[in-house]
């Protein structure tokens, strides 16, 4: 029965994009050969790749497939190629363009330090081991969409840049319950980071968490300032379980977090709808520099799809597989040139895909 099947919509992108997201379809792939899920697979263009081939980062026909699946998993976009073309014509654009669309409002970014990898971290073996973070960013409000929002000339000629930040109560309410839903089923414990003492927006963002954490009995929701979280990442992040942020400041402080586990090519993300529709992507970017070799790390595109198992297709248990693979495969030692250290054995994307497939 054809209904059943969920839907993905696969979207390479550019530069090491395909490279990656081959071997996550190789672990879907084998996931199915076992009847632990039941998916479609369809393909689009998006990004640079898109441009190349029809003069648009975001195709109409990518936005119909798009609106048509229960999951997107994504690689990446972008590459020097397209760095000069406008701005509305920039592979970026396509990214951007789908998570308006799908109205993608709840960007999930955990950032988790794999024992096997503890060295990898620039900061002290002992500040980060276990550490275990799940960042949740509002991602379609803020800075980056508010009005009035441009460059002016003045009439002295001097030209102002402007950009405006907004919320609504609801657009906070709504991703402040995806938090406390989160941290329901982890450590109940979250923490709301705005600039309340000097932006009116966030004050009102935190009076918005505190309001509604009062609906969550069991969460212990804290407020930090995000230049003061900032300095916490990088002092002792393993105070955090969830934190809930804005979207810039979320984007800021994501990044700072998949750092401390020292390996952008391990960590992966989710981007939701209010329908539980997703976008899986890992964090990085393409990677021109090592596109085409085959050397990519692909266990953040494949630890993208078990959060997309997990959040978008009803399938815990699979996802479950997913993690243990990724675990396993990292005890038995193999590395790609990312995360490789003495005594390991390097492996590249290719072999590291099918090591995942086969644990
Ligand atoms: P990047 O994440 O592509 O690369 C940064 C560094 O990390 C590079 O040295 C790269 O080789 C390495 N790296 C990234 N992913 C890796 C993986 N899976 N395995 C091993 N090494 C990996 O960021 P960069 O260089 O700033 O941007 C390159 C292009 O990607 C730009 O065009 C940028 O706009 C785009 N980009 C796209 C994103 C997306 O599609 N979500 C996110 C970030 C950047
Ligand atoms: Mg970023």
């Amino acid at each position: 029965d054809n209904r059943l099947s969920k839907k993905i919509l696969v979207v390479a992108g550019d530069g090491i994009g395909p490279e990656i997201v081959a071997e996550a379809i190789k672990v879907l792939n084998a996931l199915q050969a076992d009847g632990a899920i039941d998916v479609t697979l369809e393909d689009a263009l998006v990004g640079g790749a898109a441009y190349d081939a029809v003069g648009n980062p975001l195709p109409e026909e990518t936005l119909v497939k798009a609106r048509a699946s229960d999951a997107v998993l994504l690689g990446a976009v972008g590459g020097p190629q397209w760095e000069s073309l406008h701005i509305s014509k920039r592979p970026e654009r396509g990214l951007l363009g789908l998570r308006a669309e799908l109205g993608l409002f709840a960007n999930l970014r955990p950032a988790v330090l794999y024992p096997q990898l503890a060295a990898a971290s620039t900061l002290k073996p002992e500040i980060v081991a276990g550490l275990d973070i799940m960042i949740v960013r509002e991602l379609t409000g803020d800075i980056y969409f508010g009005q009035p929002r441009g460059v002016e000339t003045l009439p002295s000629g001097e030209r102002r840049g402007i950009n405006t930040m907004v919320y609504t109560e609801s657009e906070v309410e709504r991703i402040c319950r995806v938090a406390f839903d989160i941290a329901m089923k982890r450590g109940k414990k979250v923490c709301s980071v705005d600039k309340a003492n000097v932006l009116e927006c966030t004050e009102m963002w935190r009076e918005v968490a505190t309001k509604t954490a009062a609906e969550y009995p069991e969460i212990s929701l804290s407020h930090m300032y995000v230049d003061n979280a900032a300095m916490q990442l990088v002092r002792a992040p393993k105070q955090f379980d969830v934190m809930v942020t804005g979207n810039i400041f979320g984007d800021i402080l994501s990044d700072c977090a998949a750092m401390l586990t020292g390996s952008i090519g391990m960590l992966p993300s989710a981007s939701l709808n209010e329908k539980g529709q997703g976008m899986y992507e890992p964090i990085h970017g393409s990677a021109p520099d090592i596109a085409g070799r085959g050397v990519a790390n692909p266990l953040a595109t494949i630890l993208s799809v078990g959060m997309m198992l997990r959040y978008s297709l009803d399938a815990p248990e699979a996802a479950d597989r997913i993690d243990a693979a990724v675990f396993k495969v990292l005890d038995q030692g193999l590395r790609t040139a990312d995360i490789m250290s003495e005594g390991m054995r390097q492996v590249g994307t290719a072999e590291m895909g099918d090591a995942v497939v086969a644990a």
